[in-house]
């Protein structure tokens, strides 16, 4: 009994001691913040991490050559912080710099808390529905306040909120759970605008079905949101095949409420 007991005991601080603090990912995300608009070196940085791996719209490069290592003004900013994966996910609206973004940025960490993998999906003038001013407009007017304790969802509602909704573009029976209201704001275009108190996230049917591969995802239960990066098929008419996209859902009470899509294209405007 006693052997059981410690045998139990290891193992719950072999996985607390795994997981992540709040604190510590906070900590890691401001760091990251700080460093997208020049408040600290990349090297600086750079020290945070673990033999990182750097990637940019799904192409792995130094990271003294990518957007991180460029001023960018951070007009906005918001974060999920993983506490059970060790992973972040931060939102960038820069609308006021020289070089508007629009930045989605996941990060893992090792057991030793170090940074290991940074991916980011950058947006600028010619990805999809991009207008960074809209942007900001409207996620400055959105709600994403801590759900108190006794409200929040579970993980897995969480993430089959918004695996429901990737899903729905392959098959039009699955029953997405939105919310009322729940809008979805694309680049810098938002569905609730003019209907503020309806849901506008129900999405037209698309020409074929669609399967949305590779979700990476970052889920936060006080702020009951998930981020999944994917590859997103058929928008971009000339790489049928997919291109990087995140989607970005706060659920409250099982339904989702806001959606922001982050998309790259290749050609202008995904060549539509
Ligand atoms: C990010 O947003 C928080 C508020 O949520 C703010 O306190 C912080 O200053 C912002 N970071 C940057 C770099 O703008
Ligand atoms: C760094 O990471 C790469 C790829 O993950 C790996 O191949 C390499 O061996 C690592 N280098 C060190 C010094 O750990
Ligand atoms: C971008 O959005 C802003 C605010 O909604 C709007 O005033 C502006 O006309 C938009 N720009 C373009 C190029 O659509």
């Amino acid at each position: 009994m006693m052997y059981l007991i410690l045998l139990i005991c290891a193992g719950f601080i072999a996985r607390a001691s795994a997981a992540c603090s709040r604190a510590m990912l906070q900590e890691a995300a401001a760091s990251y913040l700080r460093t997208q608009n020049a408040g600290l070196s990349v090297q600086a940085f750079a020290a945070l991490a673990n033999n990182v791996t750097y990637v940019e719209n799904d192409v792995p490069m130094d990271i003294n050559k990518g957007v991180l290592a460029q001023a960018v003004v951070v007009d906005f900013n918001r974060s999920l912080l993983d506490t059970t994966e060790c992973a972040t996910f931060t939102e960038i609206t820069s609308a006021t710099s020289k070089h508007p973004y629009v930045i989605h940025t996941r990060m893992l960490f090792a057991p030793d808390q170090k940074i290991t993998t940074i991916q980011s999906v950058v947006a600028d003038a010619g990805d999809w529905a991009f207008n960074a001013t809209g942007h900001l407009y409207w996620t400055q007017k959105e709600t994403w306040t801590p759900i108190p304790h006794s409200a929040r969802d579970t993980r897995a509602v969480i993430k089959a909120a918004g695996d429901a909704y990737l899903d729905s573009w392959g098959d039009s029976k699955v029953k997405v759970p939105y919310g009322t209201p729940c809008a979805r704001l694309e680049g810098g275009a938002y569905t609730g605008g003019s209907k503020p108190m309806a849901n506008t996230c129900t999405m037209g049917a698309f020409p074929e079905p669609l399967k949305i591969g590779r979700r990476r995802y970052v889920i936060d239960e006080e702020l009951g949101a998930v981020d999944i990066f994917n590859d997103f098929p058929f928008i971009d008419t000339t790489r049928p095949e997919g291109v990087p996209s995140t989607n970005l859902f706060r659920v409250e009470g099982g339904g989702i409420r806001y959606i922001h899509e982050n998309t790259v294209c290749v050609a202008r405007n995904c060549g539509r």
